[in-house]
Formats: C-alpha cells, sequence, structure tokens
C-alpha cells in the first residue's frame, strides 16, 4: 500500500496584524476561533482542530509559515517519513507535536523551500463535522507557485503519495486520498510563492452570498463568480488581509480510482473566456500581482 496524505489540515501564516487578520476571519470570512496557545486558530465546520493559524511575522514580514497535510494514522506517517527522508535532507524525526493541533508529525522544507508538515493524531472536534450554509467547512485545496512546477509535482507524487489527476496549460491538479478531485495544484510560475487558499463552501448560494459579504465589507471579486475547467468548482476570489489571494469554492467534483486525468488538450476555454460558464470577467491585474506574494517563511519547518 502507498502511504498517502488525505488533504489539507491547515495553513499557517505570519501575519503583519494578528488583530486586524483575525477580525477579518471571524466576522467576513466566518470562520469561528479555536482557543489555542501560541497561535490565534480558525477552525471550519469539519472536524479538523483548525484551519488557519495566524502568528505574528518574524524577519521576513507576512509569509506563508507552512501547509499541514492531514495523514490518517501513526504507520502511514512513519511510511511517508522514511520516503521524505530518502529524498530530502534534514528532515525532522516523527515526534508529538507542540502546536495549537499537537497531534504526531514533523516538518521539512521541500526542493523549492516551501514548509510542509505531515501530520497526524491531532486534537480535533467531536461531534457532527457537517457543512454550514456560509461558513468554511475546510481549506479544500491551495495552489502552489514553482519555479519547477514539473519536479515540485513529481514530489508530491512520488513521496507524498498525490495522484496526477489533471493537466492544463499552466497547473497540475494533484488528488489526495479523499474524494475531492484535487487537493494541491501546481502552478508553473517564477517562483515558490503562495498562488491561493480555496475555501470549500456548502453550495453555491453560499459563494454568492459570502462574495456579497465580502464586497459589503470593501473586498471586491478580483475574479468570478466562475465555474473553473478541473475540478469543475465554482469559484469567487479576493484580496484577503494583507491581500492574501483567497478563494471561496464549491461543488469541488468528487471522484473515485475510476477517474481518467485529461490533459492541457483538453482543460482549453475558447478565446477570451477564463471559466465554464462564460460570465466573469478576466481576473484582475491585483490578483495576479498577489498571487505572487507571499512566500514561505525560513523556519516554519521546524515544529
Ligand atoms: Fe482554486
Amino acid at each position: 500500500m502507498i502511504p498517502r496524505v488525505r488533504g489539507i489540515r491547515s495553513v499557517e501564516i505570519d501575519v503583519a496584524s494578528v488583530k486586524a487578520a483575525s477580525d477579518f476571519y471571524r466576522n467576513v470570512w466566518k470562520l469561528t476561533e479555536v482557543a489555542s496557545p501560541g497561535a490565534t486558530c480558525f477552525r471550519g465546520t469539519a472536524a479538523y482542530h483548525h484551519i488557519i493559524g495566524l502568528h505574528p511575522p518574524g524577519a521576513e514580514g507576512p509569509a506563508i509559515r507552512s501547509v499541514v497535510f492531514d495523514v490518517a494514522d501513526a504507520a502511514q506517517l512513519h511510511a511517508l517519513h522514511a520516503k521524505v527522508k530518502a529524498a530530502i535532507p534534514n528532515v525532522e524525526a516523527p515526534h508529538a507535536l507542540g502546536g495549537a493541533a499537537g497531534g504526531f508529525g514533523f516538518g521539512f522544507k521541500d526542493s523549492e523551500a516551501r514548509n510542509f508538515i505531515l501530520l497526524t493524531e491531532a486534537r480535533d472536534h467531536g461531534g457532527a463535522s457537517t457543512p454550514v450554509a456560509d461558513h468554511p467547512h475546510k481549506v479544500t485545496h491551495i495552489n502552489l507557485n514553482a519555479a519547477d512546477y514539473a519536479r515540485t509535482a513529481d514530489f508530491l507524487v512520488e513521496i507524498l503519495g498525490f495522484r496526477l489527476i489533471d493537466e492544463s496549460g499552466r497547473a497540475r491538479f494533484l488528488h489526495a486520498d479523499c474524494p475531492d478531485h484535487f487537493s494541491v495544484a501546481v502552478v508553473n510560475a517564477r517562483n515558490a510563492t503562495l498562488n491561493h487558499i480555496a475555501f470549500d463552501m456548502l453550495d453555491i448560494d453560499s459563494v454568492m452570498r459570502g462574495a456579497g459579504r465580502m464586497i459589503d465589507n470593501g473586498y471586491p471579486i478580483e475574479w468570478g463568480v466562475g465555474r473553473h475547467g478541473p475540478g469543475n468548482n465554482v469559484f469567487a476570489y479576493f484580496a484577503g488581509p494583507e491581500e492574501l489571494p483567497l478563494e471561496y469554492t464549491t461543488e469541488v467534483l468528487q471522484i473515485d480510482d475510476s477517474y481518467v486525468p485529461r490533459g492541457p488538450d483538453h482543460w482549453k476555454f475558447p478565446p477570451g473566456r477564463s471559466d465554464q460558464w462564460g460570465i466573469t470577467q478576466p481576473q484582475t491585474k491585483r490578483l495576479a500581482r498577489i498571487q505572487e506574494l507571499f512566500r514561505f517563511t525560513a523556519d516554519g519547518h521546524r515544529t
């Protein structure tokens, strides 16, 4: 059995103003704060302890501290650790983590110095984890820019067990061990920056009302509302606090092993269109700019 990660637990972010970002994620983005030592954490309606962790900035200023991937159990974690250790120097040994979510895991830097943490047995929430209208359920995917996107995608496939599920002209969509079409997309770009973080909403109404709420609070839509090709998900993109690129999304295609991947020749829109419906304007210049704004911190791989 090939060990595989199950998707994204959380994204840990260094922000210039934890207070202002917290107000946003609580009141506008509609996450719920979880009392946590050492970070300001927000959960969605899924069971994960938190899906966004906010931290005061280090010397680099606002940046991505780490992407935390979910692993099913300790046996899979140890198997993944053996594969990572064989591929990458300076990988921590698996250990009990002292972060807000606790658990057992390890961190490392990938070939382009992104900070990844693999985690299992975290301190998750009991009770129902049913999606609720207007509230994000979880981080359903993260898009990562890469200077060498083939190498980055190959690592995620060969070492972390993702399946290459579709490929467009600019991105490789990677499927984790969960029904979501993709959990990571690796985007062909100039450097290893964050492209965007996508939050799963209950339905299209929740995306539309969320977009209205964002507009009411001074965050215009930067791209959308539209429906993507690969993944078939409905999208609306925004510049969040400190211009972090955020997406509300819904109806991400649910797939199993019978899904047949397709390539760039299939995933093309006619000239002038950037989604299936043909309603959205092209993405704004601002979105293009902020999609290369956030790098990874120097030390976020140390847990
Ligand atoms: Fe997305």
